[in-house]
């Protein structure tokens, strides 16, 4: 038992299922259920909230099968597969059908407890999704959540964050919060010449029934384009002590109060980071075209399948810094990775620097000419992106 949920193991090989059972005894977790034969899945009861822990079958009966029937009788079950052998095509299929996470048995028994910890995380939000469905409310109800995001850093992450809100902001007159999740060291209240220490840590007291009057006093607007925003604290020591929890309720109050919410990440992933990620409606995956860059991307877009962070049309490349110099085209980005391109934006520093030195966004009033090529570039993007 783990939290509210069982755990069960489903393996036909004794040799696994001693390991796991006696690995799962030394971290302090019992394996309350363990099923010998594949057929059997019905003793797992439905209406308890359960880890399956799935070892290869041998038989003729495959693993998309067991996913299947597994999810057929119980509705609250995260499934986590051992396997002895992990390559990407079946990191890929097991994404597919659902799968939370592959570990691969015995070389990587030492994660069990983290999987395990984080299948009752999946499982948590799942029945929170599900209760919302059935109030009628619709997963993700309320605001959209856009994340800029790309592991490598000076990519253009803040400044496409700060710009497309802004966009967002005067061409639809909605709703709009850009939110600093780069919570150590920020980026964002320099990028917009934000006087103020206000941020996300003063709500830590309230976290749990937060409202627009507690967002209300602690966002900045800005004047001409009344886009709020929300910065982060800005100091490592007090970020340490902001959850992915403070993160899950935050995003959720957002949603009821703001029609577009904007993050700025960070290169690293963490709990927050990665909670962030998982909130969001559309990962905006940032990529300069050069060789580095990719390499990241390619890495990137293996860990996101690996979460079931890429899939559908969440995950999309923007190309940022493009010019004739680059080393690589949009068309080649496409082509090595195999995902479609959701836009390009111009380098021109030239053109920038004047806004990004004085920390100003570089469309401004809702009137206003916008003569610069980066500019249109970023308003046709918010465009494409509020659809
Ligand atoms: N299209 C562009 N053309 C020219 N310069 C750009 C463009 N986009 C961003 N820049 C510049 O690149 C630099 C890095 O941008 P930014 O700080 O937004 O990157 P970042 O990905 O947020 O970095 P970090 O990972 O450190 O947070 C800034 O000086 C910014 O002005
Ligand atoms: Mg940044």
């Amino acid at each position: 038992m783990i939290g509210n949920a069982k755990i069960a193991l489903l393996s036909e090989d004794l040799n696994i299922t001693e390991k796991v059972v006696q690995h799962m005894q030394t971290v302090g977790l019992t394996v309350d259920n363990v099923i010998e034969n594949p057929t059997e899945v019905y003793r797992i009861s439905p209406d308890v909230p359960t880890i399956v822990l799935l070892a290869e079958p041998a038989g003729s009966v495959t693993m998309e099968d067991l996913c299947g029937a597994l999810r057929e009788g119980n509705r609250q079950v995260a499934i986590i597969l051992l396997l002895k052998n992990v390559n990407f095509s079946v990191m890929r299929d097991a994404v597919k059908i659902g799968v939370v996470d592959v570990l691969r048995l015995p070389d990587e028994i030492t994660l069990l407890e983290k999987v395990v910890r984080d299948g009752l995380r999946f499982l948590n939000k799942d029945q929170r999704r599900h209760a919302q469905t059935i109030g009628g409310l619709g997963s993700h109800s309320g605001g959209k959540v856009l994340s800029f995001y790309s592991v490598k850093g000076g990519c253009g992450k803040t400044f496409l964050a700060a710009n497309v809100a802004q966009a967002i902001r005067l061409s639809t007159g909605k709703r709009v919060l850009l939110i600093d999740l780069c919570l150590q060291f920020g980026g964002i209240q320099r990028m917009l010449n934000l006087q103020g220490q206000r941020s996300i840590a003063d709500l830590d007291p309230v976290i749990h029934e937060l409202d627009e009057s507690h967002l209300n006093n602690i966002l900045f607007t800005l004047e001409h384009s009344g886009l709020n925003v929300l910065l982060g604290p800005a100091k490592p020591d007090i970020a340490e002590l902001l959850t992915d929890n403070h993160v899950e309720l935050l995003l959720s109050a957002c949603r009821r109060y703001f029609d577009y919410i904007i993050l700025d990440l960070p290169v690293e992933l963490n709990k927050v980071s990665i909670t962030a990620l998982n909130e969001s409606d559309q990962i905006i995956y940032v990529v300069t075209p050069d060789s580095p860059a990719l390499f990241g991307l390619k890495a990137a877009v293996e860990f996101f399948e690996r979460y079931g962070l890429a899939e559908g049309e969440r995950f999309k490349i923007l190309v940022n810094k493009v010019s004739k110099k680059s080393d690589l085209t949009t068309k080649d980005i496409e082509k090595i990775t195999g995902i479609p391109i959701l836009a390009g934006i111009r380098s021109d520093y030239k053109a920038i620097k004047d806004a990004v030195n004085n920390g100003r966004p570089l469309w401004e009033k809702p009137k206003e000419k916008l003569w610069n090529g980066v500019a249109k570039d970023v308003v046709r993007l918010s465009k494409q992106l509020v659809g």
